[in-house]
């Protein structure tokens, strides 16, 4: 059970921290930040909430927090019992409300949330809300990618549609527990189709419309499911992306070894091109529009155990499989729409746009599930955002009137780039809140976003979590306490981080380390799809007693966390996960590749690219037209978010006389950091290393 312990350091700081009267050092604080002036140290640029704005904050002070966290540590199944009954449940859950093994030691690790409780999240999302009285409130406003293109749904209009698409695939078979994969663009159609799938009980298992045909195949073969679901096309910036095609060749992919899908649903999205000339496979494939809205706007809610699967999402490991994370319906349901309303600090009258593709965890959790279940009015574009020019993002905000705005590091960053005058050209005066997600946000590109896009006045939400996580995990609570360019702040209520030295070995106070977390939270994944060792092996062995998240961290003398970064072998481009391995693999998969070896590197826009040594195979000279074909392999057999940036030819690579590729080598050569190479002795050949700096620059 969660007997949890209390005395986390970072309780202490802002214990410390809540004696600070609100709005305390405020002006000469925020005056050195607008400014940009140098203050003493990064970690001392704090970065206080106004008191307008604090006044209004659902989480108004530090104490009023403090006093929430403590019982959601102390107390979680009253804390979150109190939380979740505030949702439709068909029957109560029993008396634990969670149990959990979250030490490898003790056994199989597992974890439950409100076992027993009935209920349904399409249910909680949108029936919930039209019989509150909100049935005409819009839920989404749609944006397409051209201007003068867009559309908008009510909450009674959303669940018709999801109806008719929730009785269409019951009507072809689909049932409780059964897998449904999805792949489309930022369509209204996209969180339709999930929620629908919730509403039926089905599994839905979202990829990325940016994923090439074999990774498709490989989630299809993966998780077997009876329906696909996509469109024939969708535009992005002035490009049309044929998307039936490549799930056409996905699914023969599939049908080859031995898993073949009986229907694909397909959408004809006529602003990117006509169903005439869409490649067809009769019997296979349908048009959405001819069937869909042949079926009743009416279907009855499979009720489901609050521990009954929601979605698989698969996401990048350290080896070259992805990895199918299941989160289930009840504590996930409980735990995003508690994390969207108090790190955006929502209110009805927001409207709220987030940039992320719902083919990633931020569109699960903060597209779809996480502001449907508070009944918000969602913003969704389905273009690039620098589309027709890098001012499209403010004309979209000013356009619905957009009070959150939720994005990536990766676009503040590019946006930064292209000039403030993009930015100030549009009035912007609606936001409130910013948000940032998907990797550390370094404290210029926090300042611009915050001096430049949100007028020195809008607090932003940096929010740390994952895939495996479901919702947030450390997030500031605008209007609570003051923030730190840079830095994710404090846990969210429940989360109980910890810092750990390689040892494993819990570390107090100012410090670096591994971040790790102690004891479940109701969104926490429950496992890895068909193999729960992996989820064991990965998650929970690497510091037993721990949930261990992969990534980095420090702790200021402040209490404060800051995020630092992967520590395993991922890397984060542009706020997406890639594997080394998956990279690797990719490339050696062409015939003229004998060797890879991948390494992250830091980049001004991505945060991190991809630099990539290969080593030939022997009598094949390098070539411009091979280092073409190397990346185009690894875009078709990835998608092109994971092309490398840079290929570094490598006669050799440094490996230990064991054959460990030692990649802090290849690091301080990929960053030509070339005098902190550190001892190469111990290599093999230690000549290698002499070779590729020759070849550093070819
Ligand atoms: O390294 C961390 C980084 O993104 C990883 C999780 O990636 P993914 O599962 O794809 O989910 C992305 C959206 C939640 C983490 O291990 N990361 C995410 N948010 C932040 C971050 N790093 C620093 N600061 C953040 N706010």
């Amino acid at each position: 059970n969660c007997s949890l312990n209390t005395t986390t350091n970072h309780l202490r700081h802002v214990e410390s921290m809540a004696v600070l009267p609100s709005g305390a050092g405020k002006i000469p604080r925020l005056n050195a930040v607008i400014l940009g002036e140098a203050l003493a140290s990064e970690e001392d640029d704090l970065v206080f909430p106004s008191d307008d704005f604090a006044r209004q904050a659902l989480l108004p002070s530090a104490q009023k927090y403090l006093e929430m966290y403590k019982r959601s540590v102390e107390d979680p199944a009253g804390f979150w019992s109190d939380i979740a009954s505030q949702f439709l449940w068909k029957s109560k859950w029993g008396d634990t409300v969670c149990s959990e093994n979250f030490d490898i030691r003790n056994g199989n690790v597992y974890v439950q949330w409100f076992k027993g409780g009935i209920t349904n999240i399409c249910y909680n999302c949108l029936d919930r809300n039209v019989d509150s009285g909100n049935g005409d409130k819009i839920a989404f406003h749609w944006e397409g990618n051209e201007r003068g293109f867009h559309d908008s749904l009510t909450y009674t209009q959303l669940l018709s549609q999801v109806c008719q698409v929730a009785n269409y695939l019951r009507d072809i078979g689909v049932k409780k527990g059964d897998a449904v994969v999805i792949y489309l663009p930022m369509l209204m159609e996209l969180p339709i189709a999930m929620l629908a799938c919730a509403r039926i009980g089905a599994v839905h298992s979202v990829v990325f419309a940016g994923f090439s045909a074999d990774s498709l195949a490989q989630r299809i073969m993966d998780c077997k499911p009876k329906v696909v679901l996509t469109c024939n096309a969708v535009k992005r910036g002035s490009k049309v992306i044929h998307l039936k095609d490549i799930v056409d060749a996905a699914l023969s992919e599939s049908a080859k070894n031995g898993i073949s899908v009986d229907a694909c649903l397909t959408y004809e999205n006529r602003s990117a091109m006509m169903r005439e000339t869409t490649k067809w496979q009769d019997g296979r494939d349908i048009w959405w529009q001819d069937v869909v809205p042949t079926y009743s706007t009416i279907c009855e809610v499979e009720w489901v155990d609050a521990e009954d699967p929601l979605f698989l999402l698969y996401t990048s490991g350290s080896t070259g499989k992805p990895k199918g994370v299941l989160h289930t319906t009840g504590g996930y349901m409980v735990y995003t729409a508690t994390t969207f309303k108090y790190a955006f600090d929502y209110k009805p009258s927001d409207i709220y746009w987030c940039t992320a593709d719902c083919g990633w965890i931020t569109g699960h959790s903060y597209v779809t599930y996480g502001p449907l279940l508070n009944g918000a009015t969602v913003v969704i574009y389905e273009g690039a955002p620098n589309y027709p020019d890098p001012g499209r993002c403010w004309d979209i905000v000013d356009k619905f009137k957009v009070t959150i705005f939720y994005t990536a590091p990766t676009l503040v960053r590019s946006l930064m780039r292209d000039g403030d005058a993009y930015v100030t050209r549009y009035s912007r005066k609606s936001l409130r809140v910013l948000g940032s997600v998907g990797e550390p946000i370094n404290p210029s590109a926090w300042r611009w976003f915050f001096n430049v896009v949100g007028d020195s006045r809008c607090p932003i939400s940096d929010t740390w979590w994952q895939t495996e996580t479901g919702g947030f995990m450390i997030a500031p609570l605008p209007g609570a306490w003051p923030q730190k360019p840079g830095s994710a702040t404090f846990p969210f209520f429940g989360v109980q981080p910890v810092i750990v030295d390689e040892k494993g070995v819990e570390i107090e106070g100012e410090c670096s380390g591994y971040l790790c977390v102690k004891s479940s939270w109701p969104g926490t994944f429950r496992t890895l799809y068909g193999d729960h060792e992996r989820y064991e092996t990965t998650y929970f062995k690497p510091f037993p007693g721990y949930y261990f998240s992969g990534d980095g961290c420090s702790r200021d003398k402040d209490g404060y966390y800051w995020l630092t970064g992967r520590v395993d072998d991922v890397i984060n481009v542009s706020g997406h996960r890639i594997g080394t391995a998956e990279v690797e693999s990719a490339l050696v998969s062409h015939p003229q590749c004998a060797e890879a070896a991948v390494v992250g590197v830091e980049h001004e826009v991505k945060g991190q690219g991809i630099y990539a040594f290969v080593t030939l195979v022997d009598g094949i000279p390098y070539s411009e037209e091979l280092r073409r074909n190397l990346i185009t392999t690894v875009r078709n057999q990835i998608g092109p978010f994971a092309a490398p940036d840079r290929i570094h030819w490598a006669p050799g690579l440094p490996k230990t006389r064991s054959g460990k590729i030692m990649r802090r080598i290849l690091r301080k050569i990929a960053s030509r950091q070339l005098d902190e190479l550190g001892d190469t002795s111990t290599l093999a050949d230690p000549g290698v290393v002499d070779q590729l700096i020759a070849l550093a620059d070819c």
